[in-house]
């Protein structure tokens, strides 16, 4: 049965490893068609096009738009360097853009991006996807509400472990893994590629960070640590040490070696009443959190939140609605903030703080 919705119309930008997730979760909206895929690899995007049922592939959002195909929207999926100059195009044609995340390679990049954005009047998110988890929404809110009293202490982690594990095939032979192991392919390393959800996982609850004391570390990992093009100097492992708005303190850190956890997120928020905990190794809906008496039996309860719109949908929804939804380019370029105070506390050997 046809959908009632509003018809959307959209675009994939980047037809890797990823887009097969956007392009799953959009066609599964009602009302939502994909229109076109588009990568720098015409027999990418075309094998892509015809994997997911698109009529259409293109080269380049450049070609897309030339050729007068109507749309929407654009899903920039395309790697970490080319959001800012791929979206930047999408906007200035008026298309609503959603964007793969980190949203820049720097604040200033994003701020543009943000810029842009707000002038172009359309709608623009970016794909914090740990917020598709219920349980943070949930967190969210109960800490919104006070239950956790102030909040003291916040430990949050984000594990992978493809450097010494070949569960997703073997880093030395995939671009995809490769790029994200070189600055000159525009990588931030494991701060910039899976740091950056942790930030927006921790601060998205806690509330801004003041204070960062950050520091990196790319192991060596092959010969001259260079294999081909790739430059291996990004780095691989990321520890900050951080001072909460609310004058909470916490520890955030990210690495790429630890084997057994293929993509573990954790995140512990305690605070005078009592304290949360989540482990996406035990559930993505539920959280545990041991408030009131039960403090003093260590007693934890589970709480089961009802699941919440993915980032796919509530973007498909503003543009139905016209009414913004989060995290949005703004939120983005928060978080690219911290990451640049990271880099600058990791070069300087000190703490940076943000105004
Ligand atoms: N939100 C998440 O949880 C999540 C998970 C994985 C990846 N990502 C993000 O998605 C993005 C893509 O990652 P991936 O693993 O799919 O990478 P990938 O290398 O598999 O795919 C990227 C694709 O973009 C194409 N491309 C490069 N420049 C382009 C351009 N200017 N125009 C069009 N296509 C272009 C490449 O040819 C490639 O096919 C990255 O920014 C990554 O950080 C997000």
């Amino acid at each position: 049965m046809a959908s009632k919705a509003k018809p959307v119309r959209l675009a994939i930008i980047g037809t890797g490893g990823m887009a097969n997730s956007h392009a799953s979760a959009f066609a599964a909206i009602p009302g939502v068609s994909l229109v076109a895929g588009v990568d720098v690899d015409p027999a990418r995007a075309a094998a892509f096009a015809t994997k997911h049922s698109i009529p259409q592939s293109f080269p380049s959002l450049e070609a897309l738009l030339a050729s007068g195909l109507a749309f929407d929207a654009v899903t920039n999926v395309t790697p970490d360097r080319f959001h800012a100059p791929v979206s930047l195009a999408a906007l200035k044609a008026g298309k609503h853009v959603l964007c793969e995340k980190p949203l820049a390679v720097d604040h200033a990049e994003a701020l543009r991006m943000v810029k842009a954005a707000h002038a172009a009047g359309v709608v623009h998110m970016v794909n914090f996807s740990y917020r598709n988890w219920s349980a943070i929404q949930g967190i969210a809110r109960a800490v919104e509400r006070g239950v956790l009293g102030e909040l003291r202490h916040i430990e949050a982690s984000y594990l992978q472990a493809w450097l010494v594990s070949n569960a997703w095939g073997d880093w030395r032979k995939t671009p995809a893994w490769l790029w994200r192991l070189s600055s000159q392919h525009g990588s931030k390393g494991a701060l910039g590629d899976v740091g950056v959800h942790i930030v927006d996982f921790a601060t998205f609850p806690c509330g801004p960070i003041s204070e960062v004391f950050c520091r990196l570390k790319a192991f060596p990992k092959a010969p001259g640590d260079r294999l081909g093009e790739y430059p291996l100097d990004a780095n691989d492992s990321a520890v900050l040490n951080v001072v909460f708005a609310n004058g909470a303190l916490g520890t955030i850190h990210t690495t790429r070696w630890c084997g057994g956890h293929a993509n573990r997120l954790s995140l512990k928020i305690a605070g005078t009443k009592g304290t949360i905990d989540f482990d996406s190794e035990r559930s993505t809906t539920a959280y545990r959190v041991c408030k009131g008496q039960a403090v003093h039996t260590a007693a934890w309860e589970t709480v089961e939140v009802k699941p919440t719109p993915s980032n796919y949908e509530r973007f498909i929804r503003a543009i139905r609605t016209g009414k913004p939804e989060q995290p949005d380019f703004d939120r983005g370029a928060q978080v690219q903030r911290v990451l640049d105070a990271c880099f600058a506390s990791d070069a300087a050997g000190k703490p940076i703080r943000l105004s």
